[in-house]
């Protein structure tokens, strides 16, 4: 089984073609450097260079996996959540690779690809506990199967991804922020003294719920660095000690919300053999995430699972992976499917208290 994977939805054009034995043929990525003058995705921007760039990684994912269209099983598109304009272009390429070749078409949502990649990669049985987070979405679900999620927590305001970004653009690290705080808090030398200098709140920690707020924590870095401004003391050893201090206590409010969550998942899975929590999205390449959710796991006794860095962000791989989970399963789509912009993995999930459209 070979099938064709397209994603649009933000700014990473990509294409892919995977086969059911998990073999990844093809992993086209392009990233859009035009954004970065602007300190975050123009939509417009986007969705023409969507179109500039796709007709290309399409004929080229088909070059790499040494295939024609007559050998895929089926084409997966994104079709939602994320900026229209971007969706409509991959959602059509891949309608129309459907209709002219006669291949069936299978709708995925963004959320689900970034959801279901670690099965691609090891061999993970539902059900898991999900971390997804991301540029647009910082959310605790319990994966159940595909198309099966129960949310357990979410975020009231920001998206993980989005504190990271906004973090880098108060400091003048440029877009996307989170790779390159990562980077500026591996150069922090006094780890120790970085925390004492730089107090930052832990927003909803101890609560009795799973969810996240992170806009007081941007609050708070915005006013450090402002002070620092001030003090003309916005050099590289500051940046580096905010940036150590943010990714610490990052690190703080993971581990909190995710232990509640983890009693509930043991609760209601307590003859499961192998429980497994998962991190994934883009901020899943950050490594001193992964290393503080490790380390909860073994606390737990649970199995941490992480797709490989290059598959955390945004790809053609895991819509790929998506769709063949989907047509293991005799799922595919009508070509009138539409783009949807917001489409949340557990539609049943009550809003949390004080959350914003996002949740
Ligand atoms: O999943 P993704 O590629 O796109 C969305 O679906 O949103 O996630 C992008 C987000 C951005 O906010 C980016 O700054 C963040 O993931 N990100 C990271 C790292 N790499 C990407 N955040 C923290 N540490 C990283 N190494
Ligand atoms: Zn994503």
């Amino acid at each position: 089984m070979k099938v064709l994977g397209i994603e649009t939805s933000c700014d990473e054009t990509a294409v892919a073609i995977i086969t059911d034995d998990k073999q990844i043929l093809s992993n086209q990525i392009l990233s859009q450097t035009e954004h970065a003058a602007f300190g975050g995705v123009v939509p417009e921007i986007a969705a023409r260079a969507h179109l500039e760039h796709i007709d290309r990684l399409v004929s080229q994912a088909l070059k790499d996996a040494n295939v024609s269209f007559k050998d895929l099983d089926a084409i997966a598109a994104t079709t939602g959540p994320g900026l229209i304009g971007g969706v409509m272009v991959g959602m059509m390429m891949g309608k129309s690779i459907a209709a002219v070749h006669d291949i069936p078409f299978i709708s995925i949502n963004h959320l689900e690809g970034h959801a279901l990649t670690v099965r691609l990669t090891e061999d993970i049985a539902f059900p898991y506990l999900l971390l997804l987070v991301s540029g647009g979405h910082s959310q605790i679900l319990i994966v159940k199967g595909v198309g099966q999620y129960k949310r357990l927590g979410t975020t009231i305001d920001d998206a993980l991804g989005e504190a990271f970004d906004k973090c880098a653009k108060i400091l003048g690290l440029g877009y996307p922020g989170g790779p390159a705080v990562e980077q500026a808090a591996l150069k922090c030398k006094d780890t120790d003294q970085a925390l004492k200098q730089f107090p930052l709140p832990t927003p909803m920690k101890g609560r009795d719920n799973c969810h996240f707020s992170f806009s007081g924590l941007k609050t708070a870095m915005r006013r450090h660095a402002e002070s620092l401004i001030e003090e003309n003391a916005l050099n590289d050893e500051n940046i580096s000690a905010l940036c150590h201090a943010f990714q610490h206590t990052v690190g703080k409010i993971m581990i909190d919300r995710l232990g509640r969550a983890i009693n509930i998942f043991l609760a209601e899975y307590k003859d499961i053999a192998n429980p497994t929590l998962v991190v994934a999205g883009g901020v899943a390449a950050n490594l001193h995430l992964r290393k503080c959710l490790e380390d909860l796991t073994t606390t737990v006794g649970m199995r941490f699972s992480a797709p490989p860095v290059k598959l955390c962000s945004d790809n053609g791989a895991m819509i790929a992976w998506a769709g063949i989970e989907h047509l293991k399963q005799g799922i595919t789509h009508d070509l009138d499917t539409e783009a949807k912009p917001r489409w949340p993995l557990d539609p049943d999930a009550p809003i949390a208290a004080g959350a914003g459209i996002k949740a």
